[in-house]
């Protein structure tokens, strides 16, 4: 399949362009920093754009079959509508290049999801932390499900630089409100690259940890 992969130079993003490029799709990666990728290979596309150019990402999401983000930043104490503005310019550009199967991650704790990021992420790391980041985050998955996109929102557990493994949980349940759920982003990428092809979670929201 021909991908779009938006935060490609970030730590998952990584992940899902070499897992990508193994399993023989041929990736586009939209990223400001060309030279941050220091991946070659005969089948990836390395073009420079910012998410919030609707376009940039009109040009990038051309002849695509699917896109994959892994958008995140670190400006957490300021109030930033990046994600949410992202997810915006990206729905448009998708929708008029017909280009239907949108892959995003979230994070578990959002919207319906709330609390079960464990006691440590509930008290602590959201409201003092992570507010604003995830009040984007949350803007962003509503965007994403008023759209007419095939969506999967992918709403990981804390992510660990750990390895890929092959029994991971995935499900819409998943979840602890006292403990906090991990999973490698090996594993969040491979998950992802799966739902290219499988449609059960097509529309819903799937948490996956360990
Ligand atoms: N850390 C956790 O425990 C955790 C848990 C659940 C969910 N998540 C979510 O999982 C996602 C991936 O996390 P991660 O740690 O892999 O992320 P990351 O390493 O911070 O990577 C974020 C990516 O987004 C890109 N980006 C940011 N602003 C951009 C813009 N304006 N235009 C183009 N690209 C832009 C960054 O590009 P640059 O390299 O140019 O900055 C980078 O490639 C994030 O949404 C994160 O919130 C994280």
């Amino acid at each position: 399949m021909k991908l779009l992969i938006i935060g490609g130079t970030g730590k998952t993003g990584r992940q899902l362009i070499a897992q990508a490029l193994e399993q023989g799709h041929e990736v586009t990666a939209m990223v400001r920093q060309p030279d941050k990728v220091k991946l070659t290979h005969s089948h990836l596309r390395v073009c420079k754009g910012n998410v919030l150019s609707l376009q940039d990402l009109g040009a990038a999401v051309k002849n695509q079959d699917a896109v994959l983000s892994a958008l995140g930043h670190k400006r957490f104490f300021i109030k930033t509508s990046i994600l949410s503005q992202s997810s915006k310019n990206l729905i448009l550009a998708m929708e008029k290049q017909h280009v239907k199967r949108l892959i995003a991650i979230t994070s578990l704790g959002i919207n319906d999801s709330r609390y079960k990021l464990g006691l440590y992420y509930t008290l602590f790391v959201i409201p003092v932390i992570l507010w604003f980041y995830f009040k984007d985050k949350s803007k962003q998955e509503k965007l994403i499900m008023q759209s007419n996109l095939e969506w999967i929102i992918v709403r990981p557990g804390q992510l660990t630089n750990g390895k890929k493994k092959s029994n991971y949980q995935d499900g819409e349940k998943l979840g602890h409100y006292i403990l906090t759920p991990c999973i490698s982003r090996a594993s969040v990428a491979d998950f992802m690259l799966k739902q290219l092809y499988d449609n059960t979670y097509v529309h819903k929201t799937p948490t996956i940890i360990n």
